[in-house]
């Protein structure tokens, strides 16, 4: 088992390059299936999560290979259409492939994505934007069994919630479907329109990515294209979480601040300073942070889900009581109780948490619960007095490459030590 040492606190300081966005990168690579050339994804991060990927697309029958950053993708051999079980358990989000599998193949078979450290996972709004446009789907002891006679065709969408991963896969069926199709209160994240700058370079027709009016006039084929992945502005926040606790600085490069608007307030309202350029954020955190009264968790452009575990670990040491309402996912305050072994104080009720910050944490074995939880136990170890063990790196390890290193790079005293 690996685990995560750390002694705190330390403060951080230096500079570091942000990775590919994988919640672009997880998107994209099943829209190269859609393909009638190969593609190639750069600025691709090296995560198990793309890993998955890669098996999910091989498992089709697409080459895939991968050098440094960059993932080519020959979408030509493909014609399977089935995702395996064992993969859709390893990764719930691989549900984003089931849009391009069924207008390419023109049948899907996978299994349902069923609950998951976020709580359950429904894809209810994925399933009913597919049948709009044609699909027939027959669900079954938790299989999904997808046909499609002919080509998909547009219809209008209303989704009732801005899904993400929905919007997705009606980007990804609709974009070579016959006809229009227009989404009404479609997600407006910087992934969506990430997706659909990829394939209108591949030749599509969608407008108003970005917005909550999507219209996409389904095409007759696809070619591949090159394209740079997005920067992962959940990975550059909590970067700025584990300056901000520590009373360091950081200098990042490779991101694109438009898309930290949403957390940059609630950094400065905790009293850090904050300068953005071209491709750059620069935090310098004072010497002890404020409390932030109130955050809501919202569909982008409102404060994202992802960013509030790192930033309630960095609140947990703030002077004064910090408010949390968490509206996306009803699981995601699994990192409080590890959180509270730290020597947090911290109250949840329902949706809401109450942060009462405390004067200094203390070094403790904790357990990430998932992906942004264990980050969140990460940057509160860098802070802790002591020594912090964090095991269940298999989450951390989804969504953050290198995460010791690049926290190294900045002053942390961290190892992986393996057991
Ligand atoms: C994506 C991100 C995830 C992020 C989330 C919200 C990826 C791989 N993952 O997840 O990191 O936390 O957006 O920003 O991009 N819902 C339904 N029915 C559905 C679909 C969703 O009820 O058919 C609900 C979910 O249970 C959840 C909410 O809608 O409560 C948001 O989910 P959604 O936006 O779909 O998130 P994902 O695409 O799964």
């Amino acid at each position: 088992m690996a685990t995560l040492q750390i002694r705190g606190p330390v403060r951080l300081s230096g500079e570091l390059t942000i990775h590919g966005a994988k919640n672009s990168t997880l998107p994209l690579m099943a829209a190269a299936l859609l393909c009638q050339g190969p593609t190639v994804l750069h600025n691709c991060p090296k995560l198990s999560d793309v890993d998955v990927s890669v098996r999910i697309l091989r498992g089709l029958g697409c080459r895939v290979k991968r050098e440094g950053a960059s993932v080519w993708i020959d979408p030509v051999p493909a014609d399977g259409f089935e995702i395996p079980d064992t993969l859709m358990r390893e990764m719930r989000s691989s549900i984003v492939f089931l849009g391009a599998i069924l207008a390419k193949m023109g049948k899907a078979v996978l299994s349902f994505p069923g609950g998951c450290e976020l709580g359950p996972r429904p894809i209810d709004l994925h399933l009913s934007a597919l049948r709009k446009l044609g699909a027939e789907i027959c669900e079954d002891y938790g299989c999904l069994t997808c046909t499609v006679t002919g080509r998909l065709h547009g219809a209008p969408i209303s989704l009732t919630f801005p899904s993400v991963g929905a919007t997705e896969n009606i980007l990804l069926a609709a974009a070579t479907a016959e006809g229009l199709t227009v989404i009404t209160n479609a997600a407006r994240e910087p992934e969506i329109c990430d997706l659909a700058d990829f394939l209108n370079s591949c030749g599509a027709k969608i407008h108003g990515a970005g917005e909550s009016t999507i219209v996409i006039q389904g095409v007759d084929s696809l070619s591949g294209c090159d394209h740079k992945v997005i920067p992962d502005r959940i990975v550059a926040a909590t970067y700025l979480c584990a300056a901000a606790i520590t009373g360091g600085s950081i200098l990042l490069h490779g991101v694109e601040p438009s898309h930290l608007t949403p957390m940059i307030p609630i950094f400065e309202e905790c009293g850090c300073i904050l300068e953005t350029d071209k491709d750059m954020v620069w935090l310098k955190a004072p010497r002890r942070l404020s409390r932030v009264t109130g955050i809501r968790t919202m569909p982008y452009p409102g404060f994202p889900t992802d960013a509030q575990p790192p930033v309630m670990a960095m609140l947990s040491i703030a002077s004064g009581t910090s408010m949390f309402v968490e509206n996306i996912f009803e699981s995601r305050y699994k990192h409080v109780g590890e959180l509270l072994r730290l020597g947090a104080n911290i109250k949840v009720e329902g949706r809401v948490a109450v942060i009462e910050g405390v004067s200094r944490l203390t070094g403790a074995s904790v357990e990430a619960p998932d992906l942004r939880g264990g980050a969140a136990l990460v940057v509160a170890g860098l802070a802790a007095h002591g020594s912090t063990s964090v095991s269940g790196l298999r989450h951390i390890d989804r969504g953050y490459e290198s995460i010791e290193n690049n926290l190294i790079q900045l002053g942390a005293d961290i190892r992986r030590v393996y057991s």
